[in-house]
């Protein structure tokens, strides 16, 4: 007999197929995000878990399936899981590395650019009709070139992040409470700096750290007071790393000069007051949507909670 699965939320054929070659499948309801008391439900019996990052896979789940052996999250991110309890209950809990990182780097660079380039109110601007001919000051942005980077959190994507800066012939700066190598630092030509000094410093900030205890409202209102005026800020890590209260004021003030988005600190909740500033970008968490690189996602979801379904080690385990 196929050991039980559960796949919470819409997912490619691709994986599904693959995972039924394997498990006896039982899927969320679809076209629209399972609940929690259906997640409940329906895990009672299941020795796998497939789930997206929007599931919240808390104690309370994890009880409810006491044959569950694995946990495969198709995201990076993993901080929708309890993976404390789910170790101390020896399941195993897997991610998707590696295969979203140059995809959500791209996605940085289409923010830090339509940040300051302005072009998502320039392009409202026109589709109004607004666009009466060139004038010298319309839609005034700021320059990339040259200025510095400060990357928050060097793991893969920030280290991707800082690659394409290259090509902007910026000064790199990052971040982390893991130094790099100074080899390492040489290929990134980036170079340390601790935090408050990063943000004092940087023309541009960008957030690529992890989701924790530690990092929570990192960006604080004390830290923005830090920053230039004249500063773009950027998440498309986790929205919880920055006080979205904090920013919004300092945005709505003119402390500093615009942000782009990717993630929210409840989404998908957006800050109410963002909504109504033009000197901020939003996009719902997008930062991996390629085609090409959701599948990949999908797929070494379904693979790693095959792996952990035979027994074996799954190739991108947690912990
Ligand atoms: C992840 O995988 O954690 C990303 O946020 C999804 O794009």
């Amino acid at each position: 007999m196929k050991p039980k699965v559960l796949i919470t939320q819409k997912i490619f054929p691709e994986a599904i197929e693959y995972v039924k070659m394997h498990a006896e499948i039982e899927k969320g309801p679809g076209e629209r995000k399972a609940t929690k008391e259906e997640i409940k439900e329906k895990i009672k019996e299941k020795e796998g878990l497939l789930c997206l990052l929007v599931d919240k896979i808390d104690k309370e789940i994890i009880d409810s399936a006491p044959f569950l052996k694995i946990i495969a999250n198709c995201a990076v991110g993993y901080n929708n899981i309890d993976i404390n309890y789910a170790r101390k209950k020896g399941i195993l809990v897997t991610n998707t590395p590696g295969v979203l990182t140059e995809t959500t780097a791209d996605l940085t660079w289409a923010l830090i650019l339509a940040v300051s380039r302005r072009i998502a109110q320039a392009d409202k601007f026109t589709r109004e009709k607004k666009f009466k001919g060139w004038e010298l000051d319309l839609f005034l942005g700021k320059e990339i070139t040259g200025k510095r980077l400060g990357i928050i959190g060097i793991g893969r994507i920030g280290k991707a992040v800082a690659l394409r800066a290259r090509a902007f012939m910026m000064g790199i700066f990052y971040s982390d409470p893991l130094r790099l190598s100074p080899e390492e630092e040489k290929i990134y030509t980036a170079s340390f700096l601790p935090l408050d000094e990063l943000l004092a410093f940087s023309d541009i900030v960008t957030i690529h750290a992890s989701l924790t205890p530690q990092s929570y409202h990192l960006i604080s209102k004390e830290k923005i007071k830090l920053m230039k005026r004249e500063v773009i800020l950027i998440n498309v890590a986790r929205g919880p790393i920055i006080d979205e209260e904090a920013l919004a004021e300092a945005l709505e003030k003119g402390q500093i000069w615009g942000a782009g988005l990717d993630v929210y600190e409840r989404e998908p909740e957006i800050y109410e007051k963002f909504l109504a500033l033009d000197n901020i970008i939003i996009l719902p968490h997008i930062g991996s949507a390629t085609h090409e690189t959701r599948l990949k996602m999908a797929m070494m979801a379904a693979r790693n909670l095959v792996q952990g379904l035979k027994g074996e080690k799954p190739d991108n385990l947690v912990f």
